[in-house]
């Protein structure tokens, strides 16, 4: 990125100039900087967007919603309502060129809104940080299984076994906060540095690099003898299996993988250099990220059904999976290294978009330096992530909405929600779809029209399109999900 000159003077001169004036200043550029190109802006937006959210989250989610039409409806929430609204949150993040929440105030100010346009802002903040602080504990898990490999500890492993290595881990929450304690100390060093070019390298060789190597692994899911069961699991919709609560996931899905809904994408857009096209832009980051969905659920489920394993075994499916796979392929252990590598490196970059909202706040606002910032919000993530660490062994009966039924005289509760699983279900599932709707809310029914115009720079019948979808097919969509959802459709 360029930096330009760093502090909050010019954010306020900036705020205050536009109040006299009551137009906006064109051309400005974020206090934090810019990326070089509108390449890096792809990549790094890429890097937000591919992340845990697709390798592990959307196989086991899948898994456990019934395969084929649960995958169906998350590719509809992705075309129909996540892209839409992603090019709404990156306009608006570069139109307001600030953190989050002083855009909203920007912009609410500029076209003089209700300046309860704003709890926007503040929502995406505290959704970053309870995201953060479990994302965190399943990346240590990643990390944890990086070493494994390099060690060779899953060569000739069977099911049983690899089932056992991951309840052993997550069994243990000295192991689990160990892990978790270095990925959040990694996330907050990248933060404290910017987002400098380093890491702009090095998400140009892990992209590729990953893809890759998921490449790979389908091969060898190829060569097991069920791909074609993985395939018609993963393909072949039976609407019997989805109930109004799954397809609320799924929406929740397509917003948690595209990092939408929170500020992360809005915050990146508001980098982005002026000239370059969001619409373009954002089609190619909701491409990649769906094909390396797609690609790690055509990876995983045919070793799952190989192994006789049970596709909705929830979140360690992942864990539980492919280190059958690398046991029994020839270089398995430097191959599987490699990809615990490189799903330690997807998490990071997108670690580091869950926080950057908070940080480039706190830096407009409060005088932090970055590394005052990315400290105290690491530092706050990584208490609450202990909340996500005791869900797996000694909280994992401190559970909320569980279904108890008197049997032989005897209590017995089942389907009771962990702090996990709440954190995960409040964020995705309701959280962010609501992020998503204000925005789709403001963008198109609440800014001026040549506004966005200008900033989409789409004209014709692209924008007409565009506009039509996120004012009405975007919010009513969603809003049909919800009722379904609780139930009232
Ligand atoms: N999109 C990321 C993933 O799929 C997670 C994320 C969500 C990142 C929200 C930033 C904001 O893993």
């Amino acid at each position: 990125m360029r930096r330009p000159q760093r502090g909050g003077s010019k954010l306020r001169e900036q705020l205050s100039n536009h109040d006299k004036k009551g137009e906006a200043v064109e051309h400005r550029e974020s206090i934090h900087g810019e990326w070089s190109s509108r390449w890096v802006f792809v990549l790094a937006a890429a890097g937000s967007a591919v992340g845990l959210g697709n390798i592990w989250k959307f196989p086991y989610i899948a898994g456990e919603n019934g395969g084929g039409a649960f995958v169906l409806v998350y590719l509809l929430c992705i075309a129909l309502v996540g892209i839409p609204i992603m090019m709404a949150e990156v306009l608006l993040g570069r139109r307001g060129r600030r953190s989050p929440i002083n855009t909203l105030r920007f912009l609410t100010q500029e076209g003089h809104h209700h300046p309860a346009w704003e709890y926007l802002g503040w929502a995406g903040v505290v959704a970053g940080f309870l995201i953060l602080s479990y994302y965190s504990v399943i990346a240590g898990w990643a990390l944890s299984y990086l070493v494994w490999h390099i060690t060779g500890t899953f060569q000739g492993i069977d099911a049983a076994g690899a089932q056992q290595f991951f309840a052993d881990l997550t069994g243990s929450p000295e192991r689990l906060l160990a892990w978790h304690t270095i990925f959040m100390v990694m996330t907050t060093l990248v933060v404290a540095r910017g987002v400098r070019s380093g890491l702009e390298q090095a998400v140009r060789v892990m992209m590729p690099a990953l893809f890759v190597l998921l490449l790979v692994l389908v091969g060898y899911a190829a060569t097991t003898g069920h791909f074609g069961e993985g395939l018609a699991f993963l393909f072949t919709p039976d609407f019997h299996r989805l109930s109004g609560n799954s397809v609320l996931i799924a929406l929740g899905h397509a917003f948690f993988t595209l990092s939408l809904g929170m500020g992360a994408i809005m915050v990146y857009g508001s980098y982005m250099p002026h000239g370059a096209s969001i619409s373009r832009s954002t089609l190619m980051i909701a491409g990649a990220d769906t094909l390396v969905a797609l690609l790690a659920g055509m990876a995983i489920f045919p070793v799952v059904f190989a192994n006789g394993l049970e596709p909705g075994a929830g979140p360690g499916l992942l864990f539980q999976t492919l280190p059958l796979a690398f046991g029994q392929m020839p270089w398995g252990s430097l191959f599987g290294a490699l990809f615990f590598l490189l799903v330690t490196f997807a998490a990071w970059t997108s670690a580091i978009s869950l926080v950057e909202p908070t940080v480039a706040w706190l830096v407009e606002n409060h005088g932090f330096t970055r590394a005052w910032a990315a400290l105290a919000t690491g530092l706050a993530a990584w208490v609450l992530g202990l909340a996500t660490i005791f869900s797996f062994n000694i909280g994992a009966d401190w559970t909320l909405f569980a279904h108890c039924q008197i049997e032989a005289g005897v209590e017995v509760c089942s389907g009771g929600k962990t702090a996990f699983d709440l954190l995960d279900y409040l964020t995705s599932n309701i959280m962010l779809p609501l992020g998503g709707l204000v925005i789709a809310l403001f963008a198109g029914w609440v800014m001026q029209r040549r506004l966005v115009q200008e900033e989409l720079r789409l004209y014709g019948k692209g924008f007409e399109v565009w506009y039509f979808v996120l004012r009405y097919l975007s919010p009513v969509a969603m809003i049909v999900v919800f009722l379904g959802a609780i139930g009232i459709l």
